[in-house]
């Protein structure tokens, strides 16, 4: 198998990775960086458990190849807790239970967390329209929803 170093910065530290071909960005960021946030939940593009957002974008990781993020800013879940404080979006979704299981929470955060950076007032609609590709089994979106709202009511992602 072929590999490629690559140069990525991940939640503001830049990385010098020797990568093969065929790793996902999903892969690299769980298994060679243990950045076990991001889920593995479908590796099929379907779920949105594995979104992470790469230069501001959310992205399904486990579609994406490791080597083509080679110079890209990526921020996990993991970023929007530096040293352990939540962000504001973050303690909404415990304020508001809008986490039962917990393993879609990431890509519903980072989903909710680009939404919030390009459009810090959205409406309903737009909260839907941003969170369409990320499914959560078991809390339902009415809480979800809720919690994005009241984040951007109190102007934080
Ligand atoms: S694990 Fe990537 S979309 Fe489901
Ligand atoms: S909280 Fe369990 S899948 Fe969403």
């Amino acid at each position: 198998m072929t590999h490629h170093t690559i140069t990525v910065t991940i939640n503001g530290a830049r990385e010098r990775l020797d990568v093969p071909s065929n790793m996902t960005l999903l892969q690299m960021l769980r298994d060679k960086l243990a950045l076990t946030g991001t889920k593995n939940g479908c590796e099929a593009g379907e779920c949105g458990a594995c979104t992470v957002l790469v230069n501001g974008e959310p992205v399904n990781s486990c579609m994406m190849l490791a080597v083509e993020a080679d110079g890209c800013e990526i921020l996990t879940v993991e970023g929007l807790a530096p040293e352990g404080r939540l962000s504001p979006l973050q303690q909404a979704f415990v304020e508001h239970n809008a986490v039962q299981c917990g393993f879609c929470t990431p890509g519903m955060l980072m989903s909710a967390h680009a939404l919030l950076q390009r459009n810090p007032r959205p409406t309903e609609e737009q909260i839907k329209q941003a969170l369409v590709g990320n499914l959560c089994r078991c809390t339902g979106y009415v809480r979800i929803i809720r919690a994005v709202q009241a984040a951007a009511e109190e102007g934080g992602a």
